[in-house]
């Protein structure tokens, strides 16, 4: 019986043993490790995706030119100056002329129709050097764009004038000495013309609200100022300016 139950021990010691030697065995793979097979399939998969990215590589890059060549159309095509025919009336005359859709009435008087008294300060609208009368109203024609003028009786510093006879706004800047270098005079002497028309008309500015002369108010240094005030002078002649607008607003009511 011992030498039967050592027999068993020394088998199991045996059996164990070898389970010990089987599961250290070097040539065996662990059960979770891919099979060979599994293996070619990740190496194919592998090649497979970097000849795929290759040939879309290729693709892109080829295509990349013709993207870019479209795009630069598109833009040539959105760009490219557009021009239209107009005709426009000033000082009393008839004026053909085809110009850029974006030209401004300014640079259309200067630039397509010869007539320089209108001068260029700011190009935005901050100066008043540009001012001219569309259909009795004052108007930055540096903001203005030529083909809206069309239709409308444009009037610049060139057309006041009667012949020689200067218009009473122009006589009084030039008796009251309302310039300096000159530069910002035709815009001034525009806005004060429209400017006494305003008034004539009984329109109001923020400083007859201030002083409650909401009905026909008198043109004070004050109302002057503040209804002069989109027109600037970079030589400063404000005072005599105010002297020239103030004498022709006296005989426009004389
Ligand atoms: S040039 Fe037009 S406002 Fe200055
Ligand atoms: S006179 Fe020179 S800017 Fe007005």
């Amino acid at each position: 019986m011992s030498t039967l139950l050592s027999e068993t021990s020394g088998t199991k010691e045996l059996q164990q043993q070898d389970n010990l030697h089987q599961s250290h065995a070097p040539c065996e793979a662990p059960p979770d490790a891919p099979s060979p097979d599994t293996l070619s399939d990740l190496e194919f998969s592998r090649r497979t995706f970097v000849k795929t990215a290759g040939i879309l590589s290729a693709g892109v890059a080829s295509g990349l030119p013709r993207v870019a060549a479209a795009e630069k159309a598109r833009v040539a095509a959105a760009t490219a100056p557009q021009t239209i025919s107009l005709a426009l009336k000033i000082n009393g005359k008839q004026h053909a002329l085809t110009v850029d859709t974006r030209t401004t009435l300014l640079d259309a008087l200067r630039e397509y129709l010869s007539l320089t008294g209108t001068k260029k300060g700011c190009d935005h609208g901050q100066c008043g050097a540009c001012t001219v009368l569309v259909d009795g109203r004052r108007v930055n024609s540096c903001l203005t764009l030529a083909a809206v003028a069309q239709g409308s009786e444009i009037t610049t510093i060139e057309g006041l004038a009667h012949g020689d006879e200067l218009h009473p706004v122009q006589a009084a800047f030039l008796e009251h000495d309302g310039f300096q270098c000159g530069y910002c005079t035709p815009g001034q002497i525009c806005s004060a013309v429209a400017l006494l028309e305003e008034c004539r008309r009984g329109d109001l500015s923020q400083v007859s609200f201030q002083t409650g002369q909401t009905t026909s108010p008198q043109l004070s240094d004050n109302e002057i100022r503040e209804r002069m005030s989109g027109n600037i002078c970079r030589c400063a002649a404000y005072p005599n300016i105010i002297a020239a607008v103030r004498a022709a607003a006296q005989g426009a009511r004389s």
